[in-house]
């Protein structure tokens, strides 16, 4: 099988994973006192529909998603398959130049345009069909 050449994309990390809770007043005590993580932010990402509390760990971080309304995307995963990790999120330098490449070579897009996610981060999911399964956040 051929390997896809991505030359100078070596420097990619995960930024984050992305965890649906139903409420961040009763997730945050596990992840700040019995695991010790630095809570570093905790916002509403209006967009999204869903209040943001960002975990520090390590290099990278933990986002606990409680969703604000019915219609929310959270509230929507929540319903279908309880809480638990909702995405990965990957670390891009460029992600207009990402996005362009990732469509460019027939990879299923849910954002073909970036959108404003925590922390006012450019955000863009690629679709599950072409990620063997896992919802992944591109952010920049
Ligand atoms: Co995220």
């Amino acid at each position: 099988m051929g390997r896809i050449s991505r030359e100078g994309s070596c420097m990619k990390k995960i930024d984050h994973l992305g965890i649906a809770v139903n409420s961040l007043s009763e997730s945050l005590p596990f992840y700040k006192h019995a695991l010790g993580l630095n809570l570093l932010s905790k916002e509403e990402v209006s967009e999204q529909k869903v209040k943001v509390a960002m975990l520090e760990c390590g290099e990278s971080h933990i986002e606990l998603l409680e969703p604000i309304s019915d219609d929310s995307p959270i509230a929507k995963f929540i319903t279908k398959n309880g809480t638990g990790i909702h995405h990965i999120a990957i670390k891009v330098d460029n992600i207009e130049e990402e996005l362009k490449r990732l469509k460019d070579s027939g990879i299923k897009l849910i954002n073909e345009t970036p959108k404003i996610g925590a922390g006012g981060h450019k955000i863009a999911f690629v679709h599950p069909k072409s990620t063997n399964g896992v919802l992944l956040e591109l952010c920049e």
